[in-house]
């Protein structure tokens, strides 16, 4: 495989030896566990060998390839102690067969209708198995979400979801299996009455997902309705995960956010160790589960599904996240984001009053004065301008650059708020007098300018916006512009030509 970043992935073949010297820092803290087969199929079934070793008196069995009747399972399926397997709608599955052999069930309860599992694979389950099978079926998806709340015992509490796709469901499964609220679906301009009908009487209904899917009039018909939601999916999982802390609290499962399966099977064993469950993305921790991480100091990792689903780079960020954030055009930090510690480096800045952009995030400060002592040594005079700033602060800046260059120009050199990877306290814009202190293009061509360039590396900070890479990271050439991400990754990128788009992807 062509990898195109440095990290575990490199030396997978050489193994441990590889982590240490990947995160010579983290290696012994975190460790990652995969659970997965060669598809969803197989994964459902490692899930299912990993959490019930010793068998069960009933399995849980969905569709394979599609996801509606599957949505409300996980609730029931902890219910009863049950792991969540998947059959293609036909057939039923080999790898599913066998590990229903090995869990030696009594009772099979089906999820959906015969288009989902057919009668066939029920017949075979009940004659060739002599299995009890009981089918848990309404006339749709809505409705067979409700049949699932009807076998659950009352809580006086649900999760209310979307219907019309997975991710909001997947988040809050565990949590809502956990306590033993149902989930149940809604559309997007009306509730169901078989939704609304298990709803009405209860004292707390959950809203999971934004006004994008569950609109504010659709909520509003929802009693004793609260609404947990992010911008997009990875950040509802964030606040799900927030708005219910499980109890082990130390461990976290990781799923793709882009398909039901993994996450729906790991739903219940998350559930049953009382672990949280985040949606990540295929080839990307995005910064709300990053975050999370870090604000928990969570150094367990389960990842649910095989390198298809998840491929191995996540495995770096998740030991390094607070490093690795992503913050560009694209992917943003909440408002409200405040690095965990902020400190001043001890390193000369061209003005002597006291200011927040003296300071950064302080598991980048050493790293700044040795690349401070580094320059000195070399007999240069550099200077720090601007490090950490407030989304407040961001939003000045660029109202001020708008104001001046307008709207075209101020997009290309500089941040909107939330977008700025100061607000990270990871960056440090640095100069010279040779440019009058100015971050301006000339900096590349001072002797500070060329050295920062050929050794900034070996200190773990990269030129974030290099010449030429507009079209990749959105910016002009800043050659003042610091960012720390380590130094076996940032020697990574100066020797391969990577922007750190490219390895975060
Ligand atoms: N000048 C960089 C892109 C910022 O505003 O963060
Ligand atoms: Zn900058």
């Amino acid at each position: 495989m062509l990898t195109h970043k440095f990290g575990v992935s490199l030396l997978w073949g050489i193994g441990l030896m590889a982590l240490v010297l990947s995160f010579p820092k983290m290696a012994e803290a975190v460790e990652i566990d995969r659970i997965s087969g060669s598809d969803r199929i197989e994964t459902a079934v490692e899930v299912s060998k990993k959490g019930w070793p010793d068998g069960s008196d009933t399995v849980v069995l969905s569709r394979a390839n599609d996801f509606p009747d599957a949505l409300a399972g996980t609730p029931l399926a902890y219910q009863e102690n049950a792991p969540i397997l998947l059959t293609q709608s036909t057939k039923l599955s080999n790898a599913t067969k066998k590990e229903i052999q090995r869990l030696n069930p009594t009772n099979i309860i089906i999820l959906g209708g015969s288009g989902a599992v057919s009668h066939d694979v029920e017949a075979y389950i009940e004659d060739e198995m002599n299995l009890k099978v009981e089918r848990i079926s309404g006339s749709d998806r809505f409705e067979t979400a409700a049949l699932i709340a009807d076998r659950m015992e009352a809580s006086g509490k649900a999760a209310v979801v979307s219907g019309e796709n997975f991710p909001d469901a997947l988040s809050i499964a565990p949590y809502a299996a956990y306590r033993g609220y149902p989930i149940l679906l809604t559309l997007e301009d009306s509730i169901p009455a078989v939704t609304e009908n298990r709803i009405e009487s209860n004292e707390r209904n959950y809203v999971i997902g934004g006004t994008g899917v569950i609109p504010n009039d659709v909520e509003e018909d929802i009693p004793n309705s609260m609404r947990i939601a992010g911008s997009d999916r990875y950040e509802t999982s964030r606040a799900v995960a927030d708005a219910f802390p499980q109890g082990s609290a130390d461990e976290v499962y990781l799923a793709t956010g882009m398909d039901f399966a993994d996450a729906l099977a790991g739903s219940v064993l998350a559930a049953k160790t009382d672990d949280s469950l985040l949606l990540i993305e295929k080839n990307y921790v995005p910064n709300p589960a990053k975050l999370y991480i870090a604000d928990k100091g969570l150094t367990k990792f389960t990842v649910l599904g095989g390198y298809g689903a998840i491929d191995e780079y996540v495995d770096t960020e998740v030991s390094l996240p607070i490093q690795l954030l992503l913050v560009n055009k694209q992917r943003d930090l909440p408002s409200t984001y405040v690095p965990a510690e902020l400190e001043e480096p001890n390193v000369p800045f061209p003005f002597d009053y006291e200011h927040n952009k003296r300071k950064m995030n302080t598991i980048a400060v050493a790293h700044l004065e040795a690349l401070f002592d580094g320059a000195e040594r070399a007999g240069l005079d550099l200077y720090a301008q601007s490090g950490y700033r407030s989304y407040e602060r961001q939003k000045r800046i660029y109202e001020r650059n708008v104001e001046e260059h307008g709207e075209e120009y101020a997009n290309r050199v500089s941040a909107k708020p939330g977008h700025s990877e100061h607000q990270t306290g990871l960056a440090m814009d640095v100069t010279s007098p040779d440019v009058d202190y100015r971050l301006v293009e000339e900096f590349a061509y001072t002797d500070e300018g060329k050295w920062v360039d050929a050794h900034a590396h070996e200190y773990g900070f990269i030129i974030r916006y290099p010449a030429g890479e507009e079209h990749v990271t959105g910016y002009k050439y800043e050659p003042w512009h610091l960012r720390y991400v380590g130094k076996n990754i940032a020697t990574y990128m100066k020797n391969n030509d990577r922007v750190l788009e490219e390895y975060l992807r």
